[in-house]
């Protein structure tokens, strides 16, 4: 979400699903907390509250089945309209200087159509990922030629990944309206986009940072660590910590 704000996005839909109440709250105003640190004078707490609440106009609307993330984009098409628009997946976390939804931006100002945020991962991870079969065009950008959803490690065209960064043309209803479920069972967006790639230039753009999976264990804990240790307010203690547990074999002693 902070992503998307600092990158200018003005409206955000957040397709949710059951047992996601957690989300809205997240980003709802949370008055009893605000009233209480006002009252103890805790104001940069309550900035920090504030903020969250204030980021952007959020929208919601619930996923009734998990059906995949094709289908979970189709059902915001009333929201999204005739334009183009970003998609942004929670589990793909990037820390980078200019943020990464805007690095699409900027490409997209260029090209005017849709635009993949990827990554090269290592070759054994293809069948984590939506790959692309892609023609060079200049440093860190190809023309999409065809896209594969999960390859197994043979038949990947290339270690070039999607990763959770997209610029859509609005196009994309007519294809996943007709998108059969694929791999896992699912309407998978990338085979929407291997459609789109047959009708209308589309760009896979490598984007620059740090990307996360935090939607696996071990990935989430690396953003975490990392992230801590980008906060200046947390750096230095947290730093003395990690290097004074590790030594130490506390952790073990449990
Ligand atoms: C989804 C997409 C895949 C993409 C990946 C990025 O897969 O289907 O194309 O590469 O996100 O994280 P999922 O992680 O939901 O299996």
């Amino acid at each position: 979400m902070e992503e998307a704000v600092a990158s200018g996005i003005e409206a955000i839909i957040i397709v949710t699903g059951r047992n996601k109440r957690s989300i809205e709250d997240h980003f709802d105003k949370n008055l009893e907390l605000e009233y209480a640190l006002k009252k103890n004078k805790k104001y940069e707490l309550l900035k920090l509250v504030e903020d969250i609440s204030n980021l952007v106009d959020i929208h919601y609307i619930r996923q009734k089945e998990p059906k995949g993330l094709g289908h979970a984009i189709y059902c915001a098409r009333e929201f999204i309209g005739n334009e183009p628009f970003a998609v942004l997946l929670g589990d793909d976390v990037v820390n980078s200087q200019v943020p990464c939804l805007k690095q699409l931006m900027d490409v997209f100002e260029r090209y005017n159509t849709t635009i993949l945020g990827c990554q090269p991962v290592d070759r054994e991870h293809v069948d984590k990922y939506g790959i692309v079969d892609g023609t060079y065009i200049e440093e860190d950008l190809y023309r999409v030629n065809d896209l594969i959803e999960k390859p197994s490690v043979e038949d990947a065209p290339s270690n070039q990944a999607i990763l959770g960064r997209y610029i859509i043309t609005p196009q994309i209803f007519d294809f996943l309206e007709h998108t059969k479920p694929g791999v896992g069972g699912e309407i998978q967006l990338t085979d929407a986009l291997k459609a789109l790639a047959k009708e209308e230039p589309m760009y896979a753009y490598n984007f620059k940072g740090r990307r996360y999976d935090v939607g696996d264990k071990l990935g989430y804990l690396e953003a975490t660590i990392e992230y801590a240790l980008h906060r200046q307010d947390l750096r230095d203690e947290f730093k003395e910590y990690i290097e004074r547990l590790i030594q130490s074999d506390l952790y073990k002693q449990i």
